[in-house]
């Protein structure tokens, strides 16, 4: 064990050693919800922040300063590494991202590059060394990231956000030969980009499945979604560093998503946290789950939402602390101090550490 991994809350926890209190960080902690990022947006678009070493670190931080979270995430977004692969990838302020050129033809499928990490993500991985040389003197670990490849190919495809992902999905019934070209691709590309970001410094890694248990349930996930993430999960095995499986709408087949791989499974906030580990068992570690909206209320009521996730996790070692789903943007930055002062109180117990 490292150094870093003897005293940082979120390290034991991916572990299941006992810690002296629930370590707990936020999806999305870093973004328009604080008035730090909004400022550095006054000045640069999305992907300028992204693509500069020294703005993505300092993005990163900000959160950091403004609250006692115990992990950092890298600030980039799990579609850049498509603009790699071919695609044109743009963020539409009020519109999210969109992808001027989505994939038409499976032929389109087999022009799409997998160029490695360093040549097509370097700000990342060097924003990486960046906000880990800050964060290494506090023991606070920095979380890389990617898409899983179900996610990634339904944005290659629909060039927005969906609500049926009937382009998708009708790729992947009509063709599955094409289907299967895609997700291999994918899972290149990521598992490359993972491994280097543990490479620069990420000292846990998290995968992002935020739409394959949205647009599939379990019969068309072991087919068309399992085999490939669990290739993704066993590359990363050499990464040497916990690996978080994170995923929302899963619940009826939590086992078969758990299956694929990963030490921590990342829950959404549609399932009771005890349910989730009935159904996948002890041994795993769960990330989350409190909804992110419960942000948006008042301190009553969000510390009774608080409240019912911590019970429902039972002090067992192997719980971290999240949202079951990114921060809003109006979520006031007052709850987010409180809900993480609150977390680490009243998880505290410092004889068992
Ligand atoms: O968690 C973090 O703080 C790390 C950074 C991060 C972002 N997006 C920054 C971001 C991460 C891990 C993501 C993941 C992501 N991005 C997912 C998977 C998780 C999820 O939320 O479902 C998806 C599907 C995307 C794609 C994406 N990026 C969408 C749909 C949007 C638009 C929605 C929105 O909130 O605007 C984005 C934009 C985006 N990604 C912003 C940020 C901070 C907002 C950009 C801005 O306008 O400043």
């Amino acid at each position: 064990m490292t150094n870093s991994e003897l005293t940082s809350r979120l390290l034991r926890a991916c572990r299941r050693l006992p810690v002296d209190a629930t370590p707990i960080w936020l999806m999305r902690q870093a973004g328009r919800y604080m008035a730090e990022y909004r400022a550095l947006r006054e000045k640069y678009s999305m992907l300028d922040l992204i693509q500069s070493p020294e703005l993505a670190a300092e993005v990163t931080l900000q959160p950091m300063k403004a609250f006692d979270l115990d992990a950092a995430i890298i600030f980039s977004d799990i579609l850049v590494p498509l603009i790699g692969m071919g695609l044109k990838l743009d963020f539409h302020p009020g519109q999210g991202p969109v992808i001027h050129n989505p994939i038409k033809t499976t032929y389109e499928i087999d022009l799409l590059g997998t160029p490695p990490a360093e040549e097509t993500m370097a700000p990342t991985l060097e924003g990486i060394r960046l906000a880990t040389a800050e964060l290494t003197p506090r023991a606070i670990p920095v979380i890389g990231f990617a898409g899983a490849p179900f996610t990634l190919a339904s944005y290659a495809i629909e060039g927005c956000g969906s609500k049926d992902y009937a382009k998708t999905k009708a790729l992947m019934y009509r063709e599955p030969a094409a289907w299967k070209r895609l997700m291999e691709k994918l899972v290149t590309v990521q598992a490359d980009y993972l491994l280097k970001q543990a490479q620069s410094g990420a000292a846990a890694l998290q995968v992002f499945d935020s739409w394959a248990g949205l647009a599939l349930g379990q019969e068309a996930y072991r087919r068309y979604v399992a085999p490939y993430n669990t290739v993704l999960f066993d590359q990363l095995n050499q990464a040497g560093v916990p690996v978080i499986n994170f995923s929302t709408g899963t619940f009826s087949y939590l086992e078969d998503v758990a299956a694929c791989g990963g030490d921590v499974i990342g829950v959404d906030f549609r399932m009771p946290l005890g349910a989730a580990w009935q159904k996948i068992g002890l041994e795993f570690p769960i990330q989350g789950n409190l909804d992110p909206m419960a942000l948006l209320a008042d301190w009553r009521d969000l510390k009774y939402q608080v409240d019912r996730v911590l019970e429902e996790a039972d002090g067992r070692p192997g719980h971290i602390f999240n949202v079951g789903h990114g921060l809003h943007q109006s979520t006031p930055v007052e709850n987010v101090r409180r809900l993480v002062d609150y977390v680490h109180e009243q998880s505290s117990h410092s004889d068992t550490f």
